[in-house]
């Protein structure tokens, strides 16, 4: 790939644009020598206005999502590319949500432009195990884990009985769920099919990764070596 069409790709403005910065010198190795169309050095050693670039391609980041915000690049309203550079959403391939959270759901969301990755963690019956921290209305009744787990439970409207789900008391109105799938909605509807209903809901972990601490709400970083060893690929 040329250097036009590998910086035009992550972000940095259409081949036009960028084919001006190169012609112009403002794209140069990190000894501030200009680059020619032709070249392609590594990418640690690219500037651009003496900037090293974004992280390359494969790009995998952690975000802390807020409530209040969806995941989808189509919503009218708040979305989570909202809490990430401008740059990120005009990467091609483009960084989306491996799984996503509702509206009102609040916690981890790994984006990632990693076709495969994003494959091993969402596809159906996967053994990426998500961690969810859950607050309802009404006192636990004790009853929920045989349900959660009997792997016959059936959401309203649909046709095949849930994968069976880990569940944990923590409180009197908490509990940790456990899920290896991610239908619509499916934690919430898993509590109205009990007859209760959630009121605060946060994705904790996802494939051994957890929500790190001090990431705060809001905020976002690439995912460590380590990391993504936890998961696996
Ligand atoms: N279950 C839900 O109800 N909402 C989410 O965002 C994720 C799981």
């Amino acid at each position: 790939m040329k250097l036009v069409r590998y910086i035009a790709n992550l972000g940095y403005g259409s081949r036009r644009e960028v084919e001006h910065l190169v012609r112009s010198g403002q794209v140069t190795d990190d000894s501030g020598r200009p680059l020619g169309r032709g070249e392609l050095p590594s990418h640690e050693v690219i500037r651009l206005h003496g900037e090293p670039l974004d992280p390359p391609f494969p790009l995998t980041i952690l975000l802390h999502k807020p409530a209040g915000y969806t995941c989808s690049t189509e919503d009218p309203g708040a979305t989570i590319y909202d809490l990430l550079p401008e740059r990120f959403r005009l990467r091609n391939p483009g960084l989306h949500p491996a799984g996503r959270l509702d509206k009102e759901s609040r916690g981890l969301v790994i984006l990632t432009d990693d076709g495969a990755l994003s494959h091993r963690i969402i596809r159906p019956k996967s053994s990426c195990a998500k961690i969810y921290r859950v607050t309802v209305a009404r006192p636990l009744e004790g009853h929920e884990r045989a349900s959660f787990s009997s792997g016959g439970l059936m959401l309203h409207g649909e046709s095949k009985p849930l994968l069976p789900a880990g569940f944990e008391k923590t409180g009197t109105h908490e509990a940790l769920v456990i899920l290896h799938e991610g239908r619509y909605h499916q934690v919430r509807r898993m509590f109205a099919a009990v007859g209760n209903h959630v009121t605060d809901l946060v994705r904790i972990s996802i494939g051994g990764i957890p929500l790190p601490a001090d990431l705060d709400e809001g905020r976002w970083r690439v995912i460590t070596r380590r990391e993504r060893d936890a998961l696996g690929v």
